[in-house]
């Protein structure tokens, strides 16, 4: 898709992946809907993102996650970039994880997306077109001791937005994902079971250096452009699929 003129949402627009994938939707004049919690955050950054529109919007809660699609397309008329990119870790061994905060992060990273997902797909359907972009996790192709909640629903992330590309194949919707590695953002600070001492995966440091939020924001510009289904921060990641 060419992303000139097109209507963007994008979710977890404050900070990390989602604020570099803003900025880089906005440099190719892309319109946006900048969607987050904080609107401090999203204020200051609407003032560098000119003729934004913003979002407040707590998308753990379903409601408010449809409701920020509504809004978007209240504001321009259309929708036609979806990028689902609000996430949130939570870390803890299988036999301790607290099934209140599975089911938070599950919220979060999963029936939000699914939500905006529904709320989207039948105006893109009604334009001709639309590209949603699923942000999942390279610890989805891994068993990482320790991360079984969060890695376990960005793969059904993955398998649900895979299979919905094949649904919409025939509508002109294209749906992909984008695995990020490790990237350096507030992510590991904001890990539902307190901030991580150090990032994961590097078992004796022999793994690469975690990357900027510019470069995997790049990797989703390529995505929506191309129309690929998955794409991946790094080719050697595809190998461990
Ligand atoms: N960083 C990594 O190493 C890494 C690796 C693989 C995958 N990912 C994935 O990449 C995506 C972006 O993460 P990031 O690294 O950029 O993290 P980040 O720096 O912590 O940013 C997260 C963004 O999501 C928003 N957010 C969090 N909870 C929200 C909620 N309940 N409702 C609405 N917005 C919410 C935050 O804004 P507010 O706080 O203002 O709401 C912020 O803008 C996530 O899906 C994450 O799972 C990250």
């Amino acid at each position: 898709m060419i992303i000139q003129d097109k209507v963007a949402i994008v979710t977890g627009a404050t900070s990390g992946i989602g604020l570099e994938t803003a900025r880089l939707l906005h440099a190719q004049g892309a319109h946006l809907a900048l969607v987050a919690r904080s609107r401090d955050k999203l204020e200051e950054l609407v003032k560098k993102l000119p003729e934004s529109f913003i979002v407040v919007a707590d998308l753990s809660k379903e409601g408010e996650a449809r409701d920020i699609v509504k809004q978007a397309c209240n504001h321009f008329g259309r929708v036609e970039i979806v990028v689902n990119n609000a996430g949130c870790g939570y870390d803890g061994l299988v036999e301790n994880l607290n099934t209140d905060k599975v089911r938070q992060i599950f919220e979060l990273n999963f029936i939000a997306p699914l939500a905006i997902m529904q709320e989207t797909i039948p105006l893109m359907r009604k334009q001709g077109e639309g590209s949603i972009v699923n942000i999942s996790s390279g610890t989805s192709l891994l068993n990482i001791p320790n991360i079984s909640a969060y890695s376990s629903i960005k793969s059904a992330l993955t398998r649900l937005s895979l299979t919905a590309r094949e649904e919409l194949e025939s509508s002109n919707i294209v749906v992909s994902v984008v695995y990020p590695y490790v990237t350096d953002t507030n992510f590991g600070n904001n890990v539902l079971s307190g901030p991580r001492q150090k990032e994961i995966p590097d078992k004796d440091d022999v793994l690469p250096p975690p990357d900027k939020p510019e470069y995997i924001a790049s990797k989703i510009i390529e995505v929506i452009e191309t129309g690929e289904p998955e794409i991946f921060a790094h080719e050697w990641m595809k190998d461990i699929k």
